[in-house]
């Protein structure tokens, strides 16, 4: 069965085709990074706007580099949410107006779910049950996987996500956006000592988070500079900053596991590309002798690759999952523990 996924929930337009049989056959990407970067975040009116323009010659870049025609598709899966209202609808009227012209049945798929799912993609596949610690721009969330529809949440943040705290302090910074690989890529030439930041709810005994107050710890440090910050300090604060999250990060995944008494760990979500916080869980990997696993790079941040596999999976277990229903209703408020799998 061939799955197209079409992700457009924020500012990427993804499409992909995936084969049940054969794998991921082909994806293509436009990332809207360039267009929103003036503004310093996402303007929803604009990336809508630009899903639209993108989607239809992307699904041509997918069939020509798969080298299938329209009708091989079986089925087309969407992100149904969470993620901008507009954006998101966007994508399902691309999905459904296709299923509707190809007559094949459509199916909504949970942004999150996708990224949860995204290192089964991998060369290198978790086998379920695993603790999954899903840090995007919107969300930080620790949570028991069981298998496809199988999602105990187990922690998550209070406040900012931990994309949301890189993209902030970057901003505090001077550093354009996204800021997640920016102050990641300038923490390299920081003084780990230089700078000590607060590792909030570090000590807290469960497993949530709470990122505000290390932004604005941050903006505090950065106001304290009464001439111009020289380009040192900057890079002093960014790798506190970075030490900090990394160190908070790391403590409640290890924290998870000995609740869980699990010994695989799988991070997703756009975050799960910074390197020092690869670096810090393969160090403890190794001491607590645990594993973990990671998306491809290019499968961290958003992508149609990891929508067509969710759908896909979602289909193997239930191939009424997907219908010939194409009034679509997006969601951009979709709670993931409303997905079991009965
Ligand atoms: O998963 P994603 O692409 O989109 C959402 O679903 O939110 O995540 C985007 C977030 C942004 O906040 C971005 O700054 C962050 O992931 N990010 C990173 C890195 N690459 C992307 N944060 C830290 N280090 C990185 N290398
Ligand atoms: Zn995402």
């Amino acid at each position: 069965m061939i799955v197209l996924g079409v992700e457009s929930s924020c500012d990427e337009t993804g499409l992909a085709l995936y084969d049940t049989q054969r794998g991921l056959l082909a994806h293509a990407l436009y990332s809207q990074v360039a267009m929103h970067e003036e503004y310093g975040g996402v303007v929803p009116e604009l990336a809508s706007r630009d899903h639209i323009r993108r989607a239809i010659p992307l699904l041509e870049q997918v069939l020509n580099n798969a080298s299938v025609p329209r009708s091989a598709i079986d089925a087309i899966a969407y992100t149904q949410g969470p993620g901008l209202a507009g954006a998101l609808l966007v994508g399902a009227s691309v999905a459904c107006g296709l299923g509707l012209a190809l007559d094949r049945p459509v199916l909504g798929v949970h942004h999150l779910e996708g990224h949860l799912l995204s290192p089964l993609l991998a060369k290198e596949r978790p086998e379920f049950p695993f603790v999954a610690l899903l840090i995007s721009g919107g969300h930080t969330q620790l949570m028991r996987v069981d298998g496809v529809g199988q999602y105990e949440l187990l922690g998550e943040t209070l406040d900012d996500a931990a994309g949301e705290a890189f993209d902030k302090s970057a901003k505090l910074l001077g550093l354009g956006y996204p800021g997640g690989p920016a102050i990641s890529r300038l923490a390299e030439f920081g003084d780990s000592g230089a700078y000590q930041l607060p590792r909030p709810m570090l000590h807290s005994k469960d497993l949530n988070f709470s990122f505000s107050g290390l932004k604005t710890a941050v903006l505090t440090l950065v106001k304290k500079q009464t001439v111009n910050i020289c380009e040192q300090d900057k890079a002093n604060i960014a790798r506190a900053f970075v030490d900090a999250i990394v160190d908070v990060l790391v403590a409640k995944c290890l924290a998870a596991l000995k609740q869980t008494g699990l010994k695989r760990l799988v991070i997703a979500g756009g975050v799960g590309a910074n390197r020092q916080l690869r670096e810090a869980l393969n160090d403890a990997a190794q001491k607590k002798r645990f594993r973990v696993f990671y998306p491809e790079l290019e499968f961290c941040t958003d992508n149609g690759a990891m929508i067509a596999f969710a759908g896909a999976m979602r289909l193997q277990i239930n191939p009424d999952a997907a219908k010939r229903d194409y009034a679509f209703n997006v969601r951009p408020r979709w709670p993931l523990d409303e997905l079991r799998v009965v």
